[in-house]
């Protein structure tokens, strides 16, 4: 870390979903999707100095045996609610652009903004999985018209959240705005993410967004992906910050770690691993690099697994990579996190990957 550079932003890919942490039915804990789990997770990792809490949105499951993401929180709902049971933490909802119309987004986005104290985001996902719309009767248009309609909705959350009262309009094949108005108006413009991987989603996130939430294949690869999206952001005279997700597990020896991890892939959900593949890659190509038994674990997340100096080493590369922050992806999310403040965030701390203030005994939040 510089006088420059903040430290590592630590977060947490939350589980709002069940079955959240692998697509496998290899379990150490009980599921952690119902509130009061998240609620206590939420507040364990504001407590810790995280800074981040992530939902997935998801309208219906993956199959197999595990239905793997079939219950779910809605997250504008969730981050309500957990934004009310927390003080410094910044929460994200994700929104599917087909499903909402984005007048509803900015007024729900602005009521969140005003009753947390600008402590909200959202990451405005484009939709992939013609099931979960299909359910809806609603079609996905084709990949390329996708991304400008997420651009269209973006600019219109902008409009209404920043324009003087009546002023707004916008006419495009998507939607029609005339005199637009969304009271109250957010006093700084929330955090807009977006977690697209393609061309269209990262030149849409270049010009649009204020975060990009990126997959990545391996811990080498992870600092040319994020230089790329950086020099997109600045070709357009914008900055960009950038979050992967790591799957992070530690144990006493690499050998007990890897141990685990063959565990979890032993017990893989086949069937909801491939669906869940096959519907996120077919058509972007982000996840062609990874194997099936990779993506079980973590669930396309990149691996960050050994002991526990081991795990430190790892995120300090992303760090030392650019990366600005991680939405991790744990195991046991309540205990693992407990675990992490303890075993892990000194390290970081010493190898000043996080700022020394980051923790219990003050914040050192962006
Ligand atoms: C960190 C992260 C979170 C994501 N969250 C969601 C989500 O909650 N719901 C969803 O439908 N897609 C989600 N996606 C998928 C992306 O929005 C996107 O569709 C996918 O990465 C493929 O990229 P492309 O649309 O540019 O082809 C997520 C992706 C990443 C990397």
């Amino acid at each position: 870390m510089t006088d420059q550079r903040p430290g590592l932003e630590l977060g947490l890919f939350m589980p709002n979903c069940s079955n959240m942490s692998s697509i496998s039915t290899w379990r150490t804990v009980e599921d952690e999707w119902p509130y009061a789990r998240n609620k206590a997770i939420a507040l364990t990792a504001e407590a810790a100095g995280f800074s981040l809490l992530f939902p997935v949105s998801r309208w219906r499951g993956f199959g197999g045996e595990t239905d793997y993401l079939g219950t779910s929180l809605e997250t504008m709902t969730w981050a309500s609610a957990l934004l009310e049971a927390t003080s410094r933490i910044n929460i994200f909802s994700t929104v599917h652009v087909p499903v909402f119309n984005p007048v509803v987004v900015a007024k729900m986005g602005a009521s969140l903004d005003h009753i947390s104290g600008g402590r909200w985001g959202i990451n405005i996902v484009s939709g992939w999985s013609r099931e979960e719309f299909g359910m809806m009767g609603i079609e996905l248009d084709e990949h390329g018209e996708r991304y400008q309609r997420t651009a269209a909705f973006i600019e219109i959350l902008r409009g209404l959240w920043s324009a003087p009262p009546r002023t707004f309009n916008h006419h495009s094949k998507w939607y029609d705005i005339t005199n637009g108005v969304s009271l109250p108006q957010p006093p700084d413009m929330p955090k807009i993410a977006n977690a697209g991987s393609s061309e269209d989603g990262k030149n849409l996130t270049a010009r649009l967004c204020d975060w990009s939430f990126l997959s990545t294949p391996s811990l080498e690869a992870t600092s040319a992906i994020v230089s790329d999206i950086k020099a997109r952001a600045e070709a357009q005279q914008r900055s960009v910050r950038t979050a992967a997700f790591p799957f992070v597990l530690w144990r006493d020896s690499e050998d007990e770690a890897q141990a685990e991890i063959a565990r979890i892939i032993e017990h893989k959900d086949a069937i909801a691993a491939q669906n869940w593949m096959d519907g996120a890659s077919i058509e972007s190509g982000s996840f062609d690099q990874f194997t099936l038994d990779m993506f079980t674990v973590g669930a396309g997340a990149v691996h960050v697994v050994g002991t526990a100096e081991q795990v430190a080493n790892k995120l300090k590369l992303l760090y030392d990579g650019g990366l600005d922050a991680v939405l991790m992806v744990l195991q046991n999310f309540l205990g693992d996190t407990q675990a992490f403040e303890r075993d892990i965030m000194p390290i970081l701390r010493d190898m000043g990957v996080i700022a020394p203030t980051t923790g219990r005994q003050g914040a050192a939040l962006t």
